[in-house]
């Protein structure tokens, strides 16, 4: 894996903003994997604002995201399908029709699913794909375990990653307890990879990436072994491992 390693928050979402609007600059109909959560944030914030300086046009792009919670309504605040409209979607010039998130409010999940699957298979897989990390090393929402899902699933959070993300609610037991994720078979079917990691909270995660072995316990050390991913983080995110 490819390590870049910036001295702020800011100029690594600036980096990882730049790789996307490249991206998409030399393929127009490119199709890109968005992630969530508060690592992202930077990005989206910087890709905003070079869409409004007109460095890059997103018209032609085609969106797939990880994951959603479930259940959740769309126009729940605490949705990814919310989330990707305030941060990104709603300031740029992307197509809706060319939007995919899983919908956490399907009423047959499994279904939900295989047709996310069938979508991101006839797109030919993402061409450029955002990850964040959980601290428990997740990707999407695919927890540490002893297998790992290939497909697109319905899975039950950990519960540590129930607590991580609780501070977005305003309730832990608000937190629903399931979400749609994209599975490991989804994320390596993409052409290129950038994981995005920042602050010394995920120091230990970024060192055991780094430690080189792989495990189904630490399901983002498997990135090790996609022949095209660009870790980009932070100095207090790399401050365990060796330049
Ligand atoms: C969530 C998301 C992940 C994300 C992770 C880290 O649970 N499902 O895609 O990478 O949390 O979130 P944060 O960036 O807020 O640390």
């Amino acid at each position: 894996m490819k390590k870049i390693i910036c001295e702020t928050y800011e100029e690594m979402s600036a980096v990882a903003a730049f790789t996307i609007a490249v991206q998409v600059q030399v393929k127009a109909d490119s199709v890109i994997g968005f992630a969530t959560g508060s690592t992202p944030l930077g990005t989206y914030k910087k890709l905003r604002e070079l869409y409004a300086s007109k460095f890059v046009s997103f018209s032609a792009i085609t969106a797939f995201n990880l994951d959603e919670y479930y259940p959740i309504k769309r126009d729940n605040p605490q949705s990814y399908y919310y989330f990707m409209w305030e941060n990104l979607f709603r300031h740029v010039d992307i197509k809706p029709p060319q939007i995919n998130i899983p919908d956490g409010s399907a009423v047959d999940p499994e279904m939900e699913c295989a047709d996310y699957d069938a979508k991101l298979m006839a797109a030919g897989g993402t061409d450029l794909q955002i990850l964040g990390i959980g601290n428990n090393g997740h990707i999407g929402f695919n927890e540490p375990n002893e297998k790992l899902e290939l497909m697109t699933n319905l899975v039950k959070l950990a519960p540590d990653t129930i607590e991580a993300n609780s501070r977005f609610f305003d309730n832990i037991s608000d937190v629903p307890a399931q979400a749609i994720t994209m599975g490991m078979g989804g994320i390596f079917n993409s052409k290129h990879i950038l994981l995005l990691i920042n602050g010394e909270g995920k120091a230990e995660i970024t060192k055991k990436i780094f430690d080189g072995t792989v495990t189904a316990t630490v399901p983002a050390s498997l990135l090790n072994l996609h022949p095209n991913v660009t870790v980009i983080m932070d100095k207090q995110a790399a401050g365990l491992i060796c330049d």
